[in-house]
């Protein structure tokens, strides 16, 4: 089977992480031809926008894509890109996993949860204005549709991989109307799936609980700002930025790409941890129903991260990012 995907290798270190793991999927066996278009910060000059005719061409005939980080300027620019492909292809759910693996230094042993965020309304829809010269205003849009569909997803996906809770995070004590709604939505949804245990939580209490017991969470499901936030929080618990995967997934179209940005304090110094993309690439072949590929890569991964030794800086290694891929394509079955 030949698979045609979308690379959009990005801005930053964008290039070489996902060039690390196209190389460890393609020697996984995994048969992909792939389409590779640029987006973000380093094609507005060429192109005029940071996301060109040609990307969104590509995504809509291939359905599913891998991407690298691409760049947002801070306070002022251009929107971000990575918001505009959620919407145009309605990417409602932002899958990130967070787990620990034996050999990453870190204060907890057993984490092992998955954030699924709401990926395409509230403060993200991008509805803000000034309101004059001294005050803005950013409208927070939560709907009932895009919280069930979500939830749905969230449950789904625990029955899908035999998990036992699915924990709602919200601050419906202060945001009755917004955040109320999204909660009412979970309530109800989760009256369908009495074979998964349901609680919820404020996002400040959840925050301090995830660094003290984060063992004890399981699936949990955001609206979008909260989870961008805590994805971060859940990374730090596991090894950093260079330990997140994520899948943003629509009804028709997928696209996986890591949880962290560009990264532009280590761009073009082969140093960076490319296993956030390797991950990212693990969950697009499952999605592909790979498993096997996927499983190899997996146990590749976790291999030399037990070793320690072909790992870079972030992990206290001292191997470059090519190094580190080629250490995990050595352990490939
Ligand atoms: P960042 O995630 O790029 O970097 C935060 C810190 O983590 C930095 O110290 C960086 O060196 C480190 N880091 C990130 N990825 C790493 C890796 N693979 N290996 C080792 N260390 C790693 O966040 P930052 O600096 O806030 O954002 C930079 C740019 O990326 C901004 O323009 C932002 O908008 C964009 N961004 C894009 C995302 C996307 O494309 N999905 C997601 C998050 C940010």
């Amino acid at each position: 089977m030949q698979y045609k995907i979308t690379l959009i290798p990005g801005d930053g270190i964008g290039p070489e992480v996902t060039n690390a793991a196209v190389k460890v999927i393609e020697a996984a066996g995994v048969n992909v031809e792939w389409d590779i278009v640029n987006a973000g910060a380093g094609v507005i000059e060429e192109a005029g926008t940071p996301l060109p005719e040609a990307v969104l061409e590509s995504i809509r005939n291939n359905k599913i894509a891998l991407k690298g980080p691409l760049t947002t300027p801070v306070g002022s620019g251009f929107r971000s890109v990575n918001v505009a492909l959620r919407k145009e292809f309605d990417l409602y759910a932002n899958v990130r996993p967070t787990k620990t693996f034996a050999g990453v230094e870190n204060k907890f042993e057993n984490i092992d949860l998955i954030i699924v965020r709401e990926n395409t309304e509230d403060l993200y829809a991008g509805v803000e204005h000034m309101v004059g010269k001294d005050a803005a205003e950013s409208i927070k849009i939560i709907t009932r549709e895009g919280s069930t569909r979500v939830v749905r997803y969230a449950f789904e996906l625990a029955r899908k991989q035999g998990r036992k809770k699915v924990t709602a995070v919200h601050k419906a004590n202060i945001m009755k109307c917004s955040d109320g709604l999204f909660l009412e939505c979970c309530r109800q949804v989760a009256t369908e799936y009495p074979d998964i245990e349901f609680d919820d939580s404020i996002v400040d209490a959840m925050c301090m609980r995830l660094v003290q017991y984060p063992e004890n969470y399981d699936v949990m499901v955001l609206p979008n700002l909260y989870g961008d936030i805590v994805s971060d929080l859940c990374a730090g618990l596991v090894g950093g930025m260079g330990m997140a995967p994520g899948a943003n997934i629509g009804k028709d179209v997928a696209v996986f790409e890591p949880v962290h940005g560009s990264a532009p304090d280590i761009a073009g110094q082969n140093i960076s941890n490319p296993l956030s993309t390797i991950l990212s690439g693990v969950m697009m072949l499952r999605h592909l129903d790979e498993h096997e590929k996927a499983d190899n890569i997996q146990t590749a991964v976790e291999a030399v991260l037990a070793e320690g030794k072909d790992v870079t800086p972030d992990l206290k290694g001292t191997a470059s990012t090519d190094e580190m891929a080629e250490a995990i394509i050595n352990k490939l079955k």
